[in-house]
């Protein structure tokens, strides 16, 4: 028998299991703890609902859970992110329900988290903290159970502090993203080559000669000024922190405000995760032509609604995940409706990455289940010798050997007495 689903179609789930299968290649820290995981379920008894990305990558930790002992479902994180081959497949081949549809609407998207709430989860895996946030603003009943949760993203992580600034979070949470395995490496590397591939899948533009306007300098921004760089553009960064702007000047970029950077960018891509950072104003200088996306978790840094209205014309999707409005007789084009473009239009980032970020979800996972009962309500970070280990693990699956300190360097490293 089937498990409960809402997918596109279970048809689709044998490409899905390749794709999966192919993931799994250039994920040797998962595949390593979802061996130790078969042996020792560290994860027996435990509901997992997760709401994450649904993506081979995704299809992999749910794997992995699975084999540690744990009960899983699974809902979307976007509405646009879904892969619907890999949804199917994990019903399929994997009997774990999945409520993702790519391109479902609001109102199903809550819908899905609801449903995957519905499991009555004793660890929540959230990918920007609509789980707990729906948890704490409409399920409060699902309190009781909850011992825990983790949490995947910077937009996550930050509502997080804020709910635990307010007394407002009921359970512990670690935030995966704050390891250095994690951010240093998905955000920087992943976003960077996952972004310039979304808006080239998208587009088929020459990214060579182009301005490219990203706007932030943080983990993920850089990574995407970095590529967009190495691709041949004049990148222009934008910031409204002094320390960021410093530093994208010292790597070599052009700084100024958006207002100043909005009639020469040929491109613009924003990862700031707040609101409105490319708005009326912006659009009123833009070029014919320009090119905008995003690659932040929610599809509020570019003010769409201001566009919607601006527009003579109502958006004609020219390509798939291209629309084009019309301001003040200048063709805008905007891609994957706003949404996070490495995603929307593309598969995110590559499994070689994602394997560090899940390999800290997994052993985050066995951690809230071992110590749960000592964690306060607060947002945690991964132990340190966690994250240590999963770097160890990721160069020795690469063939890399490092130095080890000689027992003479060590004790110098411990002492104060001597200098100069
Ligand atoms: N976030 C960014 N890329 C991802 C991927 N490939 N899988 C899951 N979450 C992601």
């Amino acid at each position: 028998m089937t498990v409960e689903h809402d997918v596109k179609s279970l048809d689709m789930a044998t490409g899905g299991r390749y794709r999966i299968e192919w993931a799994e290649r250039e994920m040797p820290v998962l595949r390593a703890i979802r061996e130790r995981f078969a042996v020792e379920k560290p994860l027996a008894g435990m509901r997992v609902s997760a709401c994450l990305h649904v993506t081979t990558e995704t299809a992999n930790l749910m794997h992995t859970l699975q084999m540690g002992g744990a009960d899983i479902v699974l809902c979307a994180s976007n509405p646009l992110s879904t892969q619907d081959d890999v949804a199917a497949s994990l019903v399929a081949h994997y009997e774990i329900p999945v409520y993702a549809i790519k391109g479902e609407d609001n109102n199903t998207y809550y819908d899905h988290i609801r449903a995957a709430l519905d499991f009555k989860p004793h660890i929540t895996m959230d990918d920007g903290a609509d789980l707990v946030s729906t948890i704490h603003k409409s399920r409060r009943e699902l309190l009781e159970d909850i011992v825990g949760g983790t949490e995947e993203t910077t937009t996550g992580v930050i509502r997080l502090r804020a709910m635990a600034k307010d007394g407002a979070l009921n359970f512990p949470v670690i935030a995966v993203n704050d390891s250095n395995t994690k951010h240093l490496f998905d955000n920087r590397y992943g976003t960077g080559q996952s972004t310039i591939d979304g808006v080239v899948r998208a587009t088929n533009v020459l990214l060579a000669g182009k301005n490219v306007v990203v706007a932030g300098y943080g983990w993920c921004s850089r990574g995407i000024a970095s590529r967009a760089q190495g691709m041949g553009s004049n990148v222009i960064v934008t910031e409204i922190d002094p320390l960021r702007a410093l530093e994208a000047v010292m790597d070599g970029f052009r700084v100024m405000p958006m207002d100043e950077a909005a009639p020469i960018g040929d491109i613009f891509i924003t990862a700031t995760g707040d609101i409105n950072v490319l708005d009326e104003r912006h659009f009123s200088k833009m070029k014919s032509g320009a090119i905008m996306a995003n690659s932040g978790h929610f599809n509020v840094e570019i003010n769409i609604p201001a566009l919607a209205q601006m527009s003579s014309q109502e958006p004609r999707l020219v390509r798939p995940f291209v629309e084009e409005y019309m301001v003040n007789g200048r063709k805008l084009y905007l891609l994957g409706e706003g949404r996070l473009i490495n995603l929307a239009s593309a598969e995110g980032h590559p499994a070689s990455v994602m394997d560090m970020s899940f390999a800290n979800q997994a052993l985050a996972a066995e951690y809230m289940v071992k110590n749960h009962s000592v964690l306060q309500s607060q947002v945690y970070v991964v132990p340190e010798d966690i994250d240590r280990e999963i770097a160890r693990l990721k160069l020795a699956s690469m063939g890399i050997n490092i130095d080890m300190l000689t027992a003479q360097q060590a004790a110098y490293l411990s002492q104060w007495e001597e200098g100069t």
